[in-house]
């Protein structure tokens, strides 16, 4: 077990046949909604899972992963942290999408949740989606208080105000959608763009390597080093999606290309133009390469393959 794609497979497999049963079954035991009808329809069509497979494989970093158990307890609590931040990326993608955001109709490959339902049942889905990913970690079965702790701890760290939340923000005053805020208006236009690829995307990345290692006997010793790679792989996964939004056909991506240019983001190929953005894309690729080599063994493959992966993907 050491090809990339066999760590991508390995951790899919664990994920998918607990992810929307789960939750399911959560939702289920509350009166059926259509809020909960949204939540689930964007949950299920589909996406990479690419946040769930880097936890998964960020705890098994220097492991063979086992065999699906239903008793086994670690293995259940990393499946309800993959779940937590598939469920959070999932309601970003929900208000991202919806016209006082970027305006989307596609999704997934799918009407987006506002056109699917209607903007009020949207707004409401990704919030529920947000609730339940910090609900997701109660549910961890540990008597370990600062497990606990911790895990909100990153959470909040990716997804909230320190993080996603702020990032969006920056990238919506870019476009003039809000004011450019007081703290940014001294920053360069590069600075501006790194600020927001880091939080706005970034943070829920390193989120989702951090969780991952939280769960493993020697996280304190391996997170620096997590912390520097992740670092790396959220920009060079957000340059990426900017190159695709130019060069990606509506049929791979599952989503409309061309929208960062027509709505005036400030973005990788804006900003430098496509030869330099890819450029930068490799280098960032070579640098998160040469972060991996301290945090797997050899013969495993997960974070040196990641950075390709995520260059060359086409969605
Ligand atoms: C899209 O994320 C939003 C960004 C942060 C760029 P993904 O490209 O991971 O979307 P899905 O989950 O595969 O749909
Ligand atoms: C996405 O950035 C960031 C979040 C959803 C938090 P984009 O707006 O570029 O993502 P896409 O291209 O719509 O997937
Ligand atoms: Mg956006
Ligand atoms: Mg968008
Ligand atoms: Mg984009």
């Amino acid at each position: 077990m050491n090809s990339f794609l066999n760590h991508l497979e390995s951790a899919k497999s664990l994920f998918d046949p607990f992810f929307i049963p789960t939750i399911q079954n959560i939702l289920n035991s509350f009166s059926p909604s259509r809020v909960s009808d949204a939540a689930i329809y964007s949950l299920q069509a589909g996406g990479k899972r690419i946040r769930p497979i880097i936890l998964i494989n960020s705890y098994y970093a220097n492991q063979d992963f086992p065999e699906p158990n239903a008793d086994d307890i670690n293995l259940k609590n990393l499946l309800l942290l993959a779940s937590a931040i598939e469920s959070i990326h999932t309601y970003s993608l929900i208000h991202d999408d919806l016209p006082a955001m970027d305006n989307d109709d596609m999704r997934r490959g799918m009407p987006t949740c506002h056109k699917k339902f209607d903007v009020p049942t949207a707004i409401l889905a990704g919030d529920a989606l947000n609730s339940l990913g910090f609900y997701l970690i109660r549910l961890i079965n540990s008597d370990e208080a600062d497990l606990f702790k911790d895990c909100l701890e990153y959470l909040h760290e990716g997804a909230g105000i320190p993080g996603m939340i702020t990032g969006q923000m920056e990238d919506l005053e870019e476009e003039g959608k809000s004011e450019i805020s007081d703290y940014r208006k001294n920053l360069s236009q590069k600075e501006r763009l790194l600020s927001i690829h880091g939080k706005k995307t970034g943070a829920l990345i390193i989120a989702s390597f951090l969780l991952g290692n939280r769960l493993r006997s020697d996280f304190k010793e391996r997170e620096t080093t997590i912390r520097k790679y992740a670092e790396e792989i959220g920009i060079l996964f957000q340059i990426t999606d900017d190159i695709l939004d130019v060069e990606g056909s509506k049929e791979s991506l599952g989503k409309t290309p061309g929208k960062d240019a027509s709505s005036g983001k400030l973005t990788y190929p804006s900003l430098f133009g496509m030869e330099t953005a890819k450029k930068m894309r490799d280098d960032s690729k070579n640098k998160a390469y040469s972060f991996a080599m301290d945090l797997e063994s050899e013969t495993n493959q997960f974070f040196k393959g990641l950075p390709n992966y995520i260059a060359e993907r086409k969605n």
